[in-house]
């Protein structure tokens, strides 16, 4: 999520609200003696050998088209990762549109307002003067695209092992998260008056299932039955050991429903899209003021729930997101999961995973062991919040032959970073005395996920982003930056971190085991001053041949906008390629791509935070289109592979 939206008079403060730490536990390791397990200074003297590589290249714009203009040069260059990288001077020339690497080319897709399939509704353009109705909205893509996942069309397949041209790459279903949309942006005011505009709000929030597909590399939208947009209202269903709590349950007696605040994702390896609940407490408020701070339980604090949340006001007209309605006491329980959605059939509900936990939940990357176990790597992105994983108890294709969920039965546990490059993983378990003393039962402490992980003593790490497993099973863990950190220790090493880092993990027992080795990957600091510099790593994915695809997250340096960049994980030290740049005030974030490899989609999340003064893309600039959250599709002019 943003890390400037403190900009909008809307959501007061809600840079502080999302990311202010809300843990309290004191559990700080010792500082300890640097050992970063990586040299600054080698990483500063690669990063000068390659920045002699600039190209003067013209820079990419495109608006409906294929920015296919520019004359293709030469034969695909060999190896993992040889694209000439867009250079800062060509990437600063227009920050109205994105750049991208002259090698490749891009192509908007489903901004905000597309309809969800042809002709079902109005395209909503950006046109301030009017604005979609809920009803509307409900059937076009929504706002804020992050997370994402591309499932080809016919083939049950497991996103993590299979690539190639026997599967489709040509139409599928994408999977797409609309993590959030400022009121000012969506409205046009500052807060909604009716409970009409909440819903508009709502649903812009959410999730997209529709269908893709493409003749000749032009992508659009396709139809489908199972094509959906999945709101705060969608019935939804909670399994797991939490699922039958009396904490889920409101005097009401409301169904659940809903996700919100869908930040990144995961693909599952039997198929299935998982969408992460993310900074869920914004949205709640208590209608009686801000005397209902002083009643705040324990539990709550700890999520960061207050009487104003970030000051979207659904709560004056949907009492499901007021605290202070004891109807639904147990509304706020609800969210901060993780979601499973079935790509290819719109007659499942999302169903809610509770043995995953529950925290502010960024992204999910699972790996598989031999013996078909899995193991999913999740970040809690606050401030001073920690790393987890799942492990499943059977093997993912036995547990689903046996009809249960591999995400229904497994052990949770949460990361012990010690200073000595090693780690541990705690189980978070009923079992533990430490536990049973403050929890009555698994269902109660796996809705305090936080609260359990305090008590254990897991390490406080520089808000924990997204996670993806490398080609050697090493994970990858982006670490964005914590302006709070006033101690550092040997897994968070700066103090304050401002521009943020990437650990790389490595399980034992073929990533079923208790303990890990650790290594910081880079030092996102490391390279200022460089032709290779970025800060602020947030979105993650690595592909099968060693690749390390990273989308950028806050205020870059030296004039540069939110960046997509590409590494060698193979290379000896980390070398930063910059593939694309944003707009204004944007964030680039989700990845996704074809099991051929030859097209990519990133998002362009926020442009301008919404100010048609800043840029109005996708619309070519006039500086009153109102612009739009997108997808862009990336190709190699070339056609060959994404990041190569
Ligand atoms: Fe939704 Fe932590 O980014
Ligand atoms: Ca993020
Ligand atoms: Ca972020």
């Amino acid at each position: 999520m943003i890390n400037n939206k403190n900009t909008d008079l809307n959501v007061t403060n809600s840079d502080d609200k999302e990311n202010i730490p809300s843990n309290t536990s004191g559990n700080r390791p010792f500082a300890d003696v640097l050992k970063t397990n990586i040299s600054r200074r080698s990483v500063l003297q690669g990063s000068l050998a390659t920045a002699a590589t600039t190209f003067l290249a013209p820079q990419a714009m495109a608006f409906d088209i294929l920015n296919e203009e520019q004359p293709s040069e030469g034969e695909a260059p060999e190896g993992l990762c040889n694209f000439a990288p867009l250079s800062i001077e060509d990437a600063t020339q227009d920050n109205t549109v994105p750049s991208i690497a002259w090698e490749y080319k891009y192509q908007v897709l489903i901004p905000w307002g597309t309809p969800l399939e042809p002709g079902i509704v109005e395209e909503y353009t950006g046109d301030p003067t009017i604005r979609p109705t809920s009803k509307e909205a409900s059937q076009q893509i929504g706002i804020g695209h992050d997370g994402m996942w591309f499932f080809p069309e016919d083939s049950k397949y497991s996103p993590y092992k299979e690539y190639g041209y026997e599967l489709n790459s040509k139409r599928g279903m994408l999977c797409i998260n609309h993590e959030f949309g400022r009121t000012s942006h969506v409205l046009g005011k500052s807060a909604p008056e009716s409970l009409e505009d909440v819903r508009v709000m709502q649903n812009v929030h959410g999730v997209s299932v529709v269908a893709i597909e493409t003749d000749d590399g032009w992508w659009d939208v396709a139809k489908s039955s199972n094509s959906r947009r999945i709101t705060v209202n969608t019935p939804v269903e909670f399994s797991g050991p939490a699922a039958g709590s009396a904490l889920l349950q409101n005097p009401n007696g409301n169904i659940p429903l809903g996700t919100v605040n869908n930040c990144g994702s995961g693909p599952t390896p039997w198929g299935t899209y998982l969408t992460c609940e993310e900074n869920f407490n914004g949205y709640f408020g208590a209608t009686e003021g801000e005397g209902f701070n002083d009643r705040l339980t324990e539990e709550q604090a700890r999520y960061g729930f207050d009487y104003d949340g970030f000051g979207y006001g659904w709560e004056f007209f949907d009492k499901r997101f007021d605290l202070s309605d004891p109807e639904y006491i147990n509304e706020s329980n609800r969210f901060g999961w993780i979601v499973e959605i079935d790509p290819f059939d719109a007659s499942k509900k999302p169903v809610k995973r509770t043995a995953l936990g529950r925290v502010k939940h960024e992204a999910i990357a699972i790996a598989e062991s031999a013996n078909g176990q899995i193991a999913a790597y999740m970040g809690d992105d606050q401030r001073f919040d920690y790393c987890y994983k799942y492990v499943s108890d059977l093997p993912w294709q036995q547990a689903i032959d046996e009809g249960k969920s591999p995400l229904d039965e497994g052990k949770l546990f949460v990361a012990r970073f010690n200073d000595d490059g090693t780690g541990e993983w705690m189980e978070l378990t009923i079992e533990d005395p430490l536990l049973a003393d403050r929890f009555a039962d698994q269902a109660e402490l796996l809705i305090n996920t936080r609260i359990a992980a305090d008590i254990l003593g897991a390490t406080p790490m520089d808000r924990p982003e997204w996670t993806t497993i490398g080609k050697n099973g090493e994970v990858y863990w982006t670490l964005t930056n914590n302006s709070r950190r006033t101690t550092p220790n040997a897994a968070n090493p700066e103090a304050p971190n401002s521009d943020g880092h990437i650990i790389r993990t490595t399980d034992s027992g073929d990533f079923l085991g208790n303990t890990f080795t650790w290594e910081i990957y880079l030092i996102a600091s490391s390279f200022r001053g460089t032709e290779e510099t970025f800060t602020d790593p947030d979105a993650a994915w690595a592909d099968p041949f060693g690749r390390l695809f990273i989308g950028t997250d806050g205020g870059q340096p030296d004039g540069l906008q939110d960046q997509l960049i590409v590494f060698d994980t193979t290379a000896e030290k980390p070398v930063p390629k910059r593939l694309l740049t944003g707009v204004n005030s944007d964030e680039i974030t989700g990845f996704t791509i074809t099991p051929d490899q030859r097209t990519a989609f990133i998002n362009i999340q926020h442009p301008g935070n919404g100010d048609p003064s800043s840029t109005n893309f996708p619309a070519k600039p006039d500086g009153i289109t109102i612009p739009r959250d997108c997808t862009l599709v990336i190709q190699r002019k070339d056609g060959g592979i994404i990041g190569s």
